[in-house]
């Protein structure tokens, strides 16, 4: 358990993972059409990758050392009932077998399905702890994203830690995101969530977020679907691992756009 912790959160306690496994639920997600080809030049700068079991075995190269968080919890899309209904979709045999550092899984409270994705956890919690593989919970909004406040996003970290998560991943907000992480006993790394609208923004809040004690990010939309995902990571990882204020990321981010860095 502690070997596969420290793939993950790097010596200085912190972490920037990579998520791509948006397509389990919405397709072929734009920029994500061919993954492999979205992260290869991305990969040197990403602590770890999180993605699919189907997306690891066909993308990507069976001779990456990268550290792999598999998403193994789904069975929704985005243009079925409800995303909240999602169920156990990866065998620890094939968890242990396909070397993941960690597992994700997701969990909707609040939502008609809360019971189902609690269990689901605690149940994946008791599979992945006889083998020493760490689960994140992603605290999931469905298609809510109006739920992402203080309030919420603590009782849910919180919930996730207690039955048993080695890591959370939450939603930044902008008000009170201190006592959301204060209120978790394991790590916090921020969600990206959609792409939004200017560079400097997501410095903001990834900053912000380190400081108020999240260990980093799980952040991909804002990265993979700018048009200079390069600089994007780089200067994220700035923010995470070389403590950069925002305006520094940004700057570095305009010398790598300009290919001055
Ligand atoms: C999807 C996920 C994603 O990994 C997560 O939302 C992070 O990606 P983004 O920064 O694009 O939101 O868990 O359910």
């Amino acid at each position: 358990m502690k070997n596969r912790l420290a793939q993950l959160i790097q010596k200085d306690g912190k972490a920037l993972f990579l998520p791509i496994d948006h397509g389990y639920f919405q397709g072929p997600t734009h920029k994500l059409e061919k993954p492999g080809e979205t992260i290869k030049p991305l990969l040197p700068y990403a602590d770890a990758i999180m993605l699919t079991r189907g997306v690891l075995r066909n993308c990507v190269d069976p001779a990456n050392t990268k550290p792999i968080i598999l998403r193994v919890s789904g069975g929704t899309s985005v243009v079925g009932e409800d995303l909240a209904n999602e169920g156990l979709i990866t065998s620890i045999t094939e968890i242990v077998r396909l070397n993941a550092s960690a597992v994700s899984m997701s969990v909707f409270i609040g939502s008609k399905y809360e019971h189902q994705s609690l269990i689901n956890l605690a149940k994946l919690v008791d599979k992945c702890e006889d083998y020493g593989v760490p689960v994140m919970a992603v605290t999931a909004v469905g298609k809510e994203l109006e739920k992402r406040k203080a309030r919420y996003l603590a009782l849910c970290c919180r919930i996730a830690a207690e039955l048993g998560a080695r890591v959370v991943k939450t939603y930044y907000c902008p008000e009170k995101f201190d006592k959301v992480v204060e209120g978790c006993p394991v790590p916090v790394v921020i969600a990206g969530g959609p792409k939004v609208d200017s560079e400097l923004e997501v410095f903001e809040f990834v900053y912000d977020g380190i400081q108020k004690g999240a260990i980093g990010v799980n952040l991909g939309r804002n990265i993979w679907q700018s048009e200079y995902p390069i600089a994007m990571i780089r200067a994220i990882r700035a923010v995470i691992h070389e403590n950069c204020t925002p305006k520094e990321a940004h700057d570095l981010f305009e010398q790598v756009k300009a290919g001055k860095a």
